[in-house]
């Protein structure tokens, strides 16, 4: 049986139509209120210039995502309850067929397209002043690290770990990259993110403007201490910053002298390996009881590896050679999830003094021989 499916003279809504519009308009009107003039800094400072942008594009695209969402959700439930089918219905019976409205499809499409236009201009403007600040007053660098963030500084000699101190009011331009896998570097109230990819530099641009200590959060997951990935950004005053500056170039310089191995403690050594070496060691069983690294059970004493990773003699001082340098080796083949990438931070990275290392060393040494 054909069936006529002319272009109806008269639509009908159905009863109560247009008080339901007028309701959800006002509701629209009022969650529209609200977020334009929700005080986002309350809840969430804004401590850096392009926090205040952002929060602006957010809030005008919260304005409309309200109004899709009053307006969409209103009508189904409206059109859902006034069109359902009825017990007096026949059971064959087919609901209006409503064809060739070229007015309204007109409109369905002109609007969201304006609205995405608008959108997309407000964007990639917000995104170009971000790119492209003035001056690059302090140009640093940092890295992410399984689990810990290292950052550089053009007038420190080595890099400076865990937490980072910038002067407030001074343009930054920070590029971001990875030693390992893929992190990511996220300070909310500074409102910006970036991933930090192997063998990819990004650049983020802000400036500071409100003194205080502030989260840096991983927000990739990087391995079992990825939770654990948390830094602070200390924006300092000028004065401040030279402070911090100046005491850290003094302490690099001390931290350089020999390493006298002959005092380690084991025991201290014990307690030291619990807090910097036991996320990625197991402190029993041989090279292959892997974690994130090889298992240092029996590091001086594995007859399958006469030798170290660097290929030094597993005695006192290949052994602190590592702790010192660090190691980034091609792969550990015989890990349980196939080859990967092998990297141990160094000295720095972990916060080992001189006598940190003698003692993990003799630790380390007790282990092994504890097996013979
Ligand atoms: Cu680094 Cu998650």
């Amino acid at each position: 049986m054909a069936q006529h499916t002319a272009p109806p003279h008269k639509v009908n809504l159905g009863p109560g139509f247009w008080p339901v519009a007028i309701g959800l308009s006002v509701f629209n009107l009022i969650g529209a209120y609200v977020i334009a003039t929700w005080d986002v800094s309350g809840f969430l400072p804004e401590a850096a210039t392009p926090a205040g942008d952002i929060d602006f594009l957010f809030k005008f695209m919260a304005v409309f995502g309200n109004a899709i969402f009053v307006y969409v959700t209103g009508f189904v439930v409206y059109f859902s309850i006034v069109w359902r089918r009825r017990a007096s219905d026949a059971p064959d019976a087919i609901g209006i067929q409503v064809h060739d409205s070229p007015r309204l499809e007109f409109w369905w499409t002109a609007i969201p397209a304006i609205l995405v236009v608008i959108l997309a201009v407000l964007s990639v403007k917000i995104w170009a002043n971000l790119q492209q600040t003035a001056g690059d007053v302090l140009t640093m660098e940092s890295i992410g690290h399984q689990f810990k963030y290292e950052f550089r500084y053009p007038t420190l000699k080595q890099s400076v770990y865990d937490d980072m101190h910038i002067p407030v009011d001074t343009p930054i331009t920070l590029h971001v990259t990875s030693a390992d896998v893929i992190h990511s570097f996220w300070v909310p109230e500074v409102r910006l993110k970036y991933d930090m990819v192997p063998g990819l530099v990004q650049t983020l641009r802000f400036t500071p403007k409100k003194t205080g200590a502030y989260r840096i959060i991983c927000t990739e997951f990087c391995g079992t201490n990825h939770g654990q990935m948390l830094a602070a950004m200390h924006i300092d005053t000028p004065a401040q910053f030279q402070q911090w500056l100046g005491k850290q170039a003094q302490t690099q310089n001390q931290g350089n002298g020999p390493v006298a191995l002959s005092g380690g403690n084991a025991a201290t050594g014990q307690q030291l390996f619990g807090q910097k070496c036991a996320s990625c060691h197991n402190a029993q069983g041989g090279f292959n009881a892997t974690k994130v690294g090889p298992g240092l059970g029996q590091l001086a004493n594995d007859p399958a590896h006469p030798m170290l990773v660097t290929g030094e003699k597993p005695d006192a001082d290949g052994i602190s050679h590592i702790l010192i340098k660090g190691y980034q080796g091609a792969d550990m083949s015989s890990g349980k999830n196939g080859p990967s990438l092998s990297v141990m931070p160094n000295r720095q990275a972990n916060g080992l003094s001189n006598g940190d290392i003698a003692n993990l060393t003799a630790y380390l040494l007790s282990l092994s021989h504890k097996k013979s």
